[in-house]
């Protein structure tokens, strides 16, 4: 029974957070703006996540070991978020790991607002996003990371980076080594955030050599997060040239890049004239995409549109090790312990 009144609660007050930001706004004649409703719930969580009432076990028989890391669920929260609170209720869910929002080497204040929004598409609630990955910085990251509750030793922590360049990757690697987490963790590529003009791939900060002097400087499993938007053959490539660099983890996919106008939204919709489009409507070319990525022989985390028991069962069953969830978690973070129940 706590698991739907919780769940009717959370969407409830986020609903009404939302109704009454965008009422608030309007009156003021403003533009909408998501993210002010963000801040507000990302307060409310900061006084009660810590409460046992959002404590939840991770299923008994579904813990899954990749690259020698032990998660004790495969549901895991992709890279999108970094404030620790909501970490923190995310993991007391029942999440098996987190990855934290990706890493710059300085603090970047990202693109102007309005940045992001929720739209219905295919009867469902999704988000468009193009928040340019908005960072306080790598050292003030690791240092609020290391004094807070979501490091402990059964929970597996991704540190997601992006860098301008070679020289960029390196460092943000040597900071994370130094800061010598105490806990299990996996450094994750963000090679693919579709808002920020270009991607690494395509650009002169090539991927393959990141990988590769990533992994000169460690030996922690390195998690690549592919783009949605490469083809196949781009892939292949990529992989193959990769066939040799142990411990790498394969992530299937970040949000998919759309304008606005394709999408059908106003302009006014965001500051950019488009975004991340990511919830359920992406899930079809993230489970096309893990069937391609299995022949690979990598362990997969499947990112993308997933929020069901159903979906986890779809991905796991195509080859996937773990599932990644950022807008699903958004909508109802109590699809964590609807799927892990479904593995109880
Ligand atoms: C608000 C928001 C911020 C995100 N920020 C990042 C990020 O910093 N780094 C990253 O690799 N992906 C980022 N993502 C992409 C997610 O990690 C994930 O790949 C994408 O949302 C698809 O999963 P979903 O359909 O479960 O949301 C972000 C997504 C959202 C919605």
């Amino acid at each position: 029974m706590r698991v739907p009144i919780f769940s009717g609660l959370y969407r409830a007050t986020r609903w009404a957070i939302t109704a009454i930001v965008y009422g608030y706004q309007r009156i003021r004649g403003k533009r909408y703006d998501l993210e002010t409703a963000i801040h507000i719930g990302d307060a409310l969580l900061a006084q009660c996540h810590t409460w046992p009432l959002f404590q939840h076990p991770t299923p008994a028989r579904a813990s899954r070991v990749v690259c020698g890391l032990t998660f004790p669920s495969p549901v895991t929260i992709a890279a999108f978020k970094a404030d620790i609170p909501s970490l923190n209720f995310w993991l007391a869910l029942g999440a098996g790991g987190v990855c934290v929002k990706t890493l710059r080497l300085t603090p970047t204040a990202g693109n102007p607002r309005p940045r992001i929004a929720e739209i219905s598409m295919q009867n469902s609630r999704c988000l468009i996003n193009a928040l340019g990955l908005p960072n306080a910085g790598i050292d003030a990251q690791l240092a609020t990371l290391l004094n807070s509750p979501i490091l402990v030793p059964e929970r597996p922590i991704g540190l997601s980076l992006y860098g301008e360049s070679i020289a960029d990757y390196e460092t943000l690697t040597r900071r994370i080594l130094a800061a010598s987490l105490p806990v299990p963790h996996y450094i994750e590529l963000n090679s693919s955030c579709p808002n920020l003009g270009h991607d690494t791939n395509d650009s002169n900060t090539n991927l393959v050599a990141i990988v590769r002097s990533v992994r000169a400087l460690t030996s922690v499993p390195i998690s690549i997060k592919l783009s949605p938007m490469w083809a196949d053959e781009t892939l292949d490539t990529l992989i193959t040239e990769l066939i040799n660099c142990p411990d790498i983890i394969l992530n299937s996919g970040n949000s998919h890049y759309h304008t606005l106008d394709a999408l059908g939204l106003h302009a006014d919709t965001l500051s950019m004239p488009g975004g991340g489009l990511t919830g359920t409507p992406i899930f079809n070319a993230t489970l096309r995409r893990v069937q391609m990525l299995r022949s690979y022989n990598r362990p997969i985390i499947a990112t993308g549109g997933i929020s069901t028991p159903q979906h986890v069962s779809a991905v796991l069953a195509a080859g996937a090790s773990l599932v990644g969830i950022a807008t699903g978690v958004v909508v109802d973070p109590y699809c964590i312990v609807r799927i892990n129940q479904h593995y109880a």
